[in-house]
């Protein structure tokens, strides 16, 4: 059974949508950064083991990502999960995970990497909006795409609406990728190419909310 990590910085939601998909990993550890990250109470009352590395007790980027390196390794993680996970990886730690670690982003991928990706849609005037699963990769938000959820967005969104209605899409699509990965309906082949099915995935797979 593949055992898997989940990064957490505060409030958990994915992590709870993960708990209660009851996938066929197991949750075998949640680390978080950040000692009062609800996350943390979340993953006690499912009975998961939990792991307080605060980045504000190391010299460098490089020292706190080699601490959480040696708890993933003391839980024998195979997949690591980034769930509102709010710290830049070190090349060295992504690099090490490269292949076994995934992360969801609030917007569909390539468009509006970075932050503010709601407000960023507004502007714009985009008609469609949601949230891309993908692997993690140097770059940031760069990484191969698996899965992403779609929606429409409406003559009536705010910032605020669209991102409730992103979050409730991701509570359905990080769920479901990371099941694939678990069961081996995707995998992450050697020269970074994404698979589905033993076929390379050339477009991630989408789930439209409308
Ligand atoms: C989500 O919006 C996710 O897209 C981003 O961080 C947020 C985490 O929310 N990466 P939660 O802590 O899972 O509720």
């Amino acid at each position: 059974m593949i055992k898997i990590a989940v990064l957490v910085s505060g409030n958990g939601s994915n992590l709870q949508a993960l708990i209660d998909a009851r996938l066929s990993g197991q949750i075998a550890g949640v680390l978080s950064n950040q000692p009062g990250a609800y996350a943390l109470t979340r993953a006690r009352h499912a009975g998961i083991p939990t792991a307080v590395i605060e980045h504000r007790q190391y010299p460098d980027r490089e020292s706190f990502d080699d601490a959480m390196h040696q708890q993933l390794l003391a839980w024998d993680i195979d997949l690591v999960i980034l769930a509102g996970f709010m710290r830049i990886l070190s090349a060295k730690f992504v690099r090490t995970w490269q292949g076994r670690m995934l992360n969801i982003h609030p917007s569909l991928l390539p468009c509006y990497k970075g932050m503010h990706t709601h407000q960023r849609v507004l502007n714009t005037g985009d008609v469609l909006h949601g949230c891309t699963v993908h692997y993690v990769t140097a770059e940031l938000d760069a990484g191969p795409a698996l899965a992403q959820g779609v929606l429409k967005v409406s003559l009536h969104d705010n910032a605020e609406s669209l991102a409730n209605r992103v979050h409730a899409l991701e509570h359905m699509i990080y769920p479901r990728a990371v099941e694939w990965v678990c069961n081996g309906t995707v995998q992450h082949s050697a020269d970074g190419q994404v698979m589905h099915k033993g076929q390379p995935l050339l477009q991630p797979i989408q789930f439209c909310k409308f």
